[in-house]
Order: structure tokens, then sequence, then C-alpha cells
């Protein structure tokens, strides 16, 4: 347990700081374009350890490396030619690319958690690829939440579940995307082909545009298999969720969406009142802990459309409502 979580500010100072922190092995919350994420040197097994005890994972569940460009990827990782194009058309930007480790990556085999493959992104955000750059070596990072809750978008988020667990937070303002990344596995080791393991903040019909060809989607038992952290109870909040309600309960909060709202006295939050998707992801996740913390017993939430960004919004809100898993 750590006594002081020291907050820093997004200017070359902090960023130095950060930089250094991290290399000496320190736990640092730093701000990318999807959600913040708890970032520790990757190549430090130790350090690696300990994001998993701030977070208070359960299990080891692999984590994504976060590099500075497409040729670091390439140092840790076997790039085919699928995996080439994407990084060069979509990177930096929200999409993690799971790749074979190469026999030299230098990647501590925890953050694998024993997979022969390495979730691998370079991040959107000025402030995260400086981090990186100061602290000259891949950085593991996961959202920079307790596991289980919802994910970070502001450094506010990140305070909240972790004060006194972490050594420092960087505080950049708000994530400009909200949701994460989309993660797609072109290792070539369990599944034959592109397969989209996780909707996130690329739609995957962007990806399947620039490849001329289909994606594989996974829903089933394949999807823990391959993602071992996408337990289905995921991003839960402490009231529960009812999905593509018209008409609210009597004191149910409301999670709305576009511009007919049913009347209620009941707290509201309309993720997008103009119907855009991606206002509605970027407001998600600050949107839920908002409601959850006035209290309720109940959310209620919205239809929200399926398309672009609406996949991976309705992909979180369904693990926010799946039935929790029992114990603490
Ligand atoms: O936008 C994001 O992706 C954020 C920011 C901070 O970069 N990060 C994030 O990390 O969401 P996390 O740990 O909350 O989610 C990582 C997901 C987990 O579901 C994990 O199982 C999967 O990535 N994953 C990591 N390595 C993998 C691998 N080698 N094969 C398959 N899935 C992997
Ligand atoms: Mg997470």
């Amino acid at each position: 347990m750590k006594a002081d979580t020291r907050r820093l500010n997004a200017d070359d100072n902090g960023i130095a700081v950060a930089g250094r922190m991290l290399a000496l092995g320190r736990l640092v919350a730093m701000p990318t374009e999807t959600v913040y994420g708890l970032a520790a040197d990757a190549t430090n097994g130790e350090a690696v350890a300990r994001i998993f005890e701030a977070k208070r994972r359960p299990r080891f569940n692999p984590l994504i490396v976060h590099v500075a460009d497409v040729a670091e990827a390439g140092e840790l990782c076997h790039l085919d030619p699928d995996a080439l194009l994407l990084a060069e058309q979509f990177w930096p930007g929200p999409l993690t690319l799971v790749l074979r480790r190469r026999a030299t990556c230098p990647v501590s085999e925890l953050v694998s958690a024993g997979l022969p493959t390495l979730a691998v992104r370079v991040p959107g955000h000025d402030t995260a690829s400086a981090i990186i750059r100061c602290a000259g070596r891949p950085i593991a990072a996961p959202s920079a939440n307790l596991s289980g809750a919802v994910s970070p978008t502001t450094a506010a988020h990140v305070i909240a579940d972790l004060d006194g667990r972490i050594d420092a937070v960087l505080d950049a303002g708000p994530c400009v995307v909200g949701v994460e990344s989309t993660i797609l596995d072109v290792s070539n080791t369990a599944v034959e082909g592109p397969a989209i393991l996780r909707p996130g903040g690329l739609p995957a019909e962007r990806i399947a545009a620039v490849l001329g060809r289909p994606l594989v989607e996974f829903g089933g038992p394949a999807d823990r298999l391959l993602s071992p952290g996408m337990m289905a109870s995921h991003y839960a909040p402490q009231a529960r969720i009812r999905l593509n309600v018209k008409s609210p309960e009597p004191g149910e909060s409301l999670l709305a969406f576009g511009a007919v709202v049913p009347a209620t006295c009941a707290p509201t939050i309309n993720l997008s009142p103009s119907s855009d998707l991606r206002e509605a992801a970027a407001k998600l996740f600050a949107a839920l802990r908002q409601l959850d913390s006035d209290d309720c017993r109940s959310i209620a939430v919205m239809p929200i459309p399926g398309e672009g960004l609406g996949e991976a919004i309705n992909d979180r809100l369904l693990r926010a409502a799946a039935p929790r898993p029992a114990g603490p």
C-alpha cells in the first residue's frame, strides 16, 4: 500500500517526472485517447505484478503494451502483412493488435499471462506518447480502475478508485474517445485470420474496409479463451442496470440517448441529445459513475443503435448489466 499518490500536470515537467518514475518501476496512471491507463515498465516483472495488486485483479489477465510507434512494436513482435497494414493505417489510435512475441521480446511474461502473444498499441494521445518516449521502454497499462469497476475517463475517476494504491496520476483532462481500444487478434495462433476480441474505439467496419474482407467475431466461450480479461460482468456499477428501456420505473435513474426522452423526476443523464455515438462513447463511463454515485438502486438505459461506436457502447452496457460474480 502506498502512502501518497502524486498529482502531476500534463506539462513538460509532469511528463518528465512520470517518465522517470516509470523507469524506476513505479505505477503512474496516464491519460490515453480511450481511457486512463495504469502504466508500468512492461519489462520489469515486479512493476507489472504491482499493477495486478493495485487493481485487485483476481487473476493474471494479460495486459496491453503501449509503444511509441510501429517500429517499436516490430521489435517486440512479428508483424505480418495484415498487421503492418493496419498498424500503418490506424496507429496512433484506439486499435490494439494481438501479435506473436519475438523470441527476443524483453516484455515480462506476466504481461502475456503465459500466452505466446502480446497485445500492443500506439496510443493516439500526445501526452501518452511523450511519457512513453520519456520512459524509453514499452509500457504495460490496463485501464486505471479497480478490477470490475467502470473504466476511468478522468483523473478524478482514477483517484476515486486508486488513491493511495499507486504512485502518481497525470491529469490531462477527460479522454476524447471514452471507450477502450478495439482488440484485434492478428497473431494467427488460436484462430485463422483477423478476429475481433473486443469491440472498441475503432469501429470494426473501418478495419474490415482496410483489409478488404470481413472479420471473425467472437461472442461465446472462444472469446474468454482468447481474451481472458473479457469476463461477462466487467464494467459493473453497484446499481442494477436495465437495458433498452423505453419508460423507466418510478425512482429509477435514466441513462438517456437522443432527442426524445421519457419524462421522469429521477436523476437523468443524456449521453447525446443529438444521437451522436461519438459524444455518447466519450460520456458513457463518466455518466455510469455519476448515476451510480447518486445511490440509486437501478439505472434504466434507453436503446442505443448498434452501428459504428454503438457496438462498443452496447458491449460495455451488456457487461455492466450482466449478473455479478459471487463474492467480493
Ligand atoms: O483502450 C485501452 O485498451 C485501454 C488503454 C489504457 O490503453 N486499456 C485497456 O486494458 O482497456 P485492459 O487491461 O482493461 O484490457 C485489456 C484486454 C483484456 O481483456 C485482456 O484479456 C486483453 O486485453 N488482452 C491482453 N493481452 C492479450 C493477449 N495476448 N491475447 C488476447 N487478449 C489479450
Ligand atoms: Mg479494463
